[in-house]
């Protein structure tokens, strides 16, 4: 597609005319920090990464004075908005008693009871501080309950960019043909990808031969439940059932990835959601509301690997006081009264997507929306997809035009087509994104 797009060369001129501050604090900061970012992916926003001077509720503003309705919500942890005042307030507390001690404090437990009590795998937890380490985590004390070196993985699925999962995340299709049936590293340096094997998501009769050519070395099976970082797609009818009974049968453990579902699809996260239980679960993002926090949710019986030091789980700023006060007020939050801020975030949340969707096709564009309310996915094509390889047939560059004439208009967005939700947007904030819309699509 050319740029004639939402007349996105016109949009890349209007927003450079607003944003000079960040233009000289970008040049300013690659000459120091490579890249200028602190996370490369921050590297594809459009025109130029925005620099940033607060936020508020669903709302944030960047350093030349302009405001944004803000669905990127920093890719997902502010699942109560920016700068929540019972968070705020929590941190602040905790602040001024201590940044982190090294050692043990109340908070530790009283926020383990709090996640052990919604999480629906979780006898015990334990904590890191991002979802890259909890996952290593995880797939150490499967390799350990069962004494296998090897684990499946899904094709599209991220895990977090250790070099044991950063593989076939975001392949071409040449790649993936290239590659026949071997994992993708993504970049240079990695270590060659041996303990893992990669399926297509939604393959039944690809994770079937996986386990019936490897079952007895393969210690477990870790997927994104809900596949939110590649256009959000659902599991098939059946198919979390299928991962479920399979390793069950294979005693080989289930982990679900829930860094980005948890405390957001659904309190009990996709466990709840999809009414099917892992052995093992990753959280962070929502679970820290913000603050660097990251979960392992399991059942005894393997937790207990990590209780008796079996299995080494370290880090020296584990468990900090700072972010833990932070997920012990997001998670009263989250939890009053059942979780009754969820069926809210679903309306709200589905009916921005179906706006979003009704307008681009009113204009002709043929658009696919997937996920939920609280985290879905706009993508720029002619039918759903079901699989990773479906997927890649979005026009990504169409999408990111489109994400830049709504920058334009006051809407912030991810550059992939992911739309994160908070439970501070307002039925107003969406409205209001609605009409931006209409004027981004011209
Ligand atoms: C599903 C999933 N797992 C793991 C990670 C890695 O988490 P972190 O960026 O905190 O290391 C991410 C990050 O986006 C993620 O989306």
């Amino acid at each position: 597609m050319s740029t004639e797009h939402f007349r996105a060369d016109e949009r890349a001129q209007s927003v450079m005319n607003k944003t000079a501050g960040s233009v000289s604090r970008y040049d300013r900061a690659r000459r120091t920090l490579a890249g200028g970012v602190s996370s490369g992916l921050r590297r594809a926003a459009r025109p130029y990464p925005l620099y940033f001077d607060h936020g508020v509720g669903s709302r944030i503003c960047d350093v030349d004075g302009n405001h944004y309705l803000d669905y990127a919500l920093a890719w997902g942890p502010l699942i109560l908005g920016h700068a929540h005042p019972a968070v705020v307030e929590a941190m602040e507390r905790q602040v001024r008693r201590g940044l982190t001690f090294g050692a043990q404090h109340e908070l530790e437990y009283e926020v383990a009871e709090a996640l052990a009590s919604v999480i629906p795998c979780a006898d015990a937890v334990c904590f890191a501080n991002s979802g890259t380490e909890i996952v290593q985590v995880a797939l150490r004390l499967a390799r350990a309950a069962t004494q296998r070196p090897k684990y499946l993985k899904f094709e599209g699925h991220y895990h977090g960019w250790d070099d044991t999962v950063l593989v076939s995340y975001r392949p071409t299709l040449d790649q993936i043909h290239l590659a026949s049936g071997r994992p993708v590293p993504v970049g240079l340096g990695q270590l060659p990808p041996e303990s893992m094997l990669v399926v297509e998501w939604n393959d039944f009769d690809g994770v079937e031969a996986a386990f019936r050519a490897h079952g007895d070395e393969i210690a477990s099976v870790m997927c994104e439940p809900m596949l939110c970082n590649s256009g959000c797609l659902a599991p098939a009818e059946g198919f979390l059932e299928l991962l479920r009974e399979i390793t069950l049968r294979h005693g080989a453990l289930l982990i679900f990835d829930e860094v980005i579902t948890g405390f957001r699809l659904d309190l009990k996260g996709a466990q709840g959601y999809y009414g099917v239980t892992p052995d093992l679960a990753t959280y962070a993002k929502a679970v820290g509301a913000g603050a660097p926090l990251s979960v392992l949710a399991g059942k005894s019986e393997y937790m207990n690997l990590v209780a008796d030091g079996r299995v080494v789980h370290a880090g020296t700023l584990n468990g900090n006081p700072i972010s833990l006060a932070a997920a012990k007020a997001a998670l009263e939050e989250l939890t009053r009264d059942a979780g009754a801020v969820y069926p809210e975030l679903h309306r709200r949340g589905e009916r921005l997507r179906d706006g979003i969707v009704e307008i681009l096709r009113s204009r002709s564009y043929p658009v696919v929306s997937a996920g939920a309310g609280p985290v879905f996915h706009i993508s720029f094509m002619e039918r759903p997809a079901r699989t990773y390889r479906e997927w890649l047939e979005a026009d990504q560059k169409l999408y990111s035009d489109f994400a830049l004439a709504l920058l334009d208009e006051g809407v912030l967005v991810l550059p992939d087509g992911r739309w994160y939700l908070s439970t501070a947007h307002t039925d107003e904030d969406i409205e209001a994104t609605l009409a931006a819309a209409e004027r981004a699509a011209g």
